[in-house]
């Protein structure tokens, strides 16, 4: 951990003060891994959410969707969640407390999220790592504990096991075939997805870092596998990425993401690409540059789905921290629901450069049923009787037609037929890339690089230098005094300012002018407007930019146009 004399404490203590973010139910006790955006917090939060959605939503070919955080029991065992979804524990045999047994052991190894559980077991001994709560050395075998909670759908005995997702893409899994009507059956294309997750952390620990309830942003992007990307990596061209590869393929190493693409360190150019556009986001919402790296997982590391995993890590006051994974899962999930669902509607197309003739058995519909019981329905049954793949059906099944409708076929509406067919085309499991944000962990590293411990006058000063354009609270309105009118013009001033879109102000009367500079720069407001006596007689403010103290007169229309357009920094 790299915190220095006690610079952490101060910082959460003031984020906690100033209601940024602070545990949640404190009155009743609190609960570990539960934490509130308060005032400050939650429009920090709604910013960087709403930069997330624009940066995605700026490709044209991602669109936002929102789907339940209550998932039905069958949707989470097809994806491998209820039998896979888990982390190992240990429990003390002395006081029964209970840890994350990688994390007993994050000062002895590397890496022991990669370790099997007998090796877990033999390091704890071993290492003589002694349990946080009572100090023995005496623990029970390391045992698979799953991170869903668990809930009912329904009623009493009525009630249908499910559970609170654990990551948003399961929705965007979901919703494939609509989403691929939507963009006219072409890939690529990708869903986005901002909400909460929820994982039974077993030691949730580390403030804002291991939460029970989390805001998650992910995005699944759906490719042909046989086609080869052309992504434009230019705007990365002369930036080195600090790489950290499995360390069975290659060393750390400092390239361009292009070139860590061509040389086969990023295994797939659309996971490269990703990276890319993660490092923009990350650095645009005041991220330091410099304390980014991307780390590949070991093979053993990767999640039950992935093929390839790259975690954007950041250096903060805990050390480097996981905030986004880059994930090739494949065609896994959509491979798995179709698998246990029998739908086929998971697949796109894939037209031939030339059409081929095929000798093949197709299941025909029966005339004699298929029409009386299909009647204006009766040829797009057939059409889609000859598209299945799967020939070896059990009956009665389900037919999903060309219109997204659905219908029943029993045995005794389809014959078996052999045709030289000529084919056009052909049904395939689309794969996918997914770039999966943990906003919490993302604002408590912006809070924590943009956190400026300085001095002003002898005494100890805080700045929280957020970029203006994620910073709460725009602009402070200063009253100099609260007599002779002023209070009622900066009351006006900040109602009119609120009410631009997408532009807040808070109010602050109390004490000193030198004291409210302060409040205000602590909580990182860019620009604090002084209402004073010469306001009454011309209509302008003082207005001063937070990181210089910098101060300028300007009359009160052109402050409010000027916080409309964005252009507010123009001024100085
Ligand atoms: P870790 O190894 O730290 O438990 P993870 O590998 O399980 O994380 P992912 O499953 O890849 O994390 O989840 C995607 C992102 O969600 C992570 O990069 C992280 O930012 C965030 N995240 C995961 N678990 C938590 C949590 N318990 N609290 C807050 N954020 C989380
Ligand atoms: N969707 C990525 C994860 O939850 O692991």
């Amino acid at each position: 951990m790299s915190d220095d004399g006690g610079r952490l404490d101060r910082l959460t203590a003031m984020l906690r003060r100033r209601g940024v973010i602070l545990p949640a139910f404190e009155i009743h006790g609190g609960v570990a891994g539960l934490y509130d955006f308060g005032p400050i917090g939650g429009k920090l939060r709604r910013n960087v959410k709403n930069i997330w959605l624009q940066h995605w939503a700026k490709h044209g070919d991602i669109v936002e969707i929102d789907s339940p955080t209550l998932t039905p029991e069958p949707v989470l065992i097809a994806s491998g969640h209820v039998g896979e979804f888990n982390d190992y524990m240990s429990e003390c045999k002395s006081c029964n407390s209970v840890f994350r047994s990688d994390h007993l052991l994050s000062d002895h190894h590397p890496n022991p999220d990669v370790l099997p559980p007998e090796e877990l077991n033999s390091l704890l001994i071993k290492m003589g790592v002694t349990c946080p709560g009572c100090n023995q050395n005496d623990w029970l075998d390391a045992r698979p504990m799953n991170l869903m909670f668990e809930t009912k759908i329904g009623a009493m005995r009525g009630g249908r096991t499910a559970y609170m997702r654990p990551e948003t893409a399961q929705g965007m899994f979901m919703l494939f075939p609509a989403l691929y009507r939507h963009f006219r059956n072409r890939l690529p294309f990708g869903a986005v997805q901002t909400g909460k997750g929820y994982r039974n952390e077993i030691s949730p620990r580390q403030g804002m870092i291991r939460l029970r309830e989390f805001n998650m942003a992910e995005l699944e992007y759906f490719i042909d596998p046989e086609v080869v990307p052309s992504h434009d990596f230019s705007k990365w061209n002369s930036m080195p990425f600090n790489l950290i590869p499995d360390p069975d393929t290659s060393s750390p190493v400092s390239m361009s993401i292009r070139d860590a693409s061509e040389k086969g360190i990023i295994r797939h150019p659309t996971v490269a690409w990703f990276m890319g556009w993660t490092w923009d986001f990350l650095v645009a919402v005041g991220i330091d540059p410099n304390r980014i790296r991307f780390r590949q997982h070991e093979g053993t590391e990767m999640a039950h789905y992935a093929s390839d995993c790259w975690d954007a890590e950041i250096e903060g006051s805990y050390g480097w921290i996981e905030c986004v994974g880059i994930a090739h899962r494949g065609c896994y999930d959509l491979g798995a629901h179709e698998n246990s669902t029998g739908n086929s509607s998971l697949k796109a197309w894939r037209p031939f450069q030339e059409p081929k003739s095929v000798d093949k058995t197709i299941l025909a519909g029966n005339g004699a049923v298929i029409g009386p019981a299909f009647r204006e329905k009766a040829n797009a049954v057939n059409a889609a009787l000859a598209e299945l793949s799967n020939t070896n059906q059990e009956y009665p099944f389900q037919l999903t037609l060309d219109d997204g409708s659905e219908v029943t076929i029993e045995e005794n509406m389809i014959e078996m037929k052999r045709v030289v067919a000529t084919e056009h085309g052909e049904w395939f499991l689309p794969h996918v890339v997914e770039p999966a944000f943990g906003i919490d962990r993302i604002i408590w590293h912006i809070l924590d690089h943009c956190y400026i411990e300085t001095e002003k006058s002898g005494e100890s000063y805080t700045l929280m230098q957020l970029p203006e354009f994620i910073a709460p609270v725009n602009v402070a309105i200063l009253p100099l005094m609260e007599k002779d009118g002023l209070v009622e013009v900066a009351d006006l001033l900040h109602r009119q300012i609120c009410s631009i879109s997408d532009v807040s102000s808070y109010y602050d009367g109390s004490g000193s002018i030198g004291r409210r500079y302060a409040r205000a720069d602590e909580v990182g407001v860019p620009w604090a407007i002084t209402i004073d006596h010469q306001t009454l007689e011309d209509s302008t403010v003082t207005i001063r930019r937070r990181d210089d103290g910098l101060q300028m007169r300007i009359e009160m229309d052109l402050l409010q146009s000027k916080l409309a357009t964005g252009s507010i920094s123009e001024l100085f």
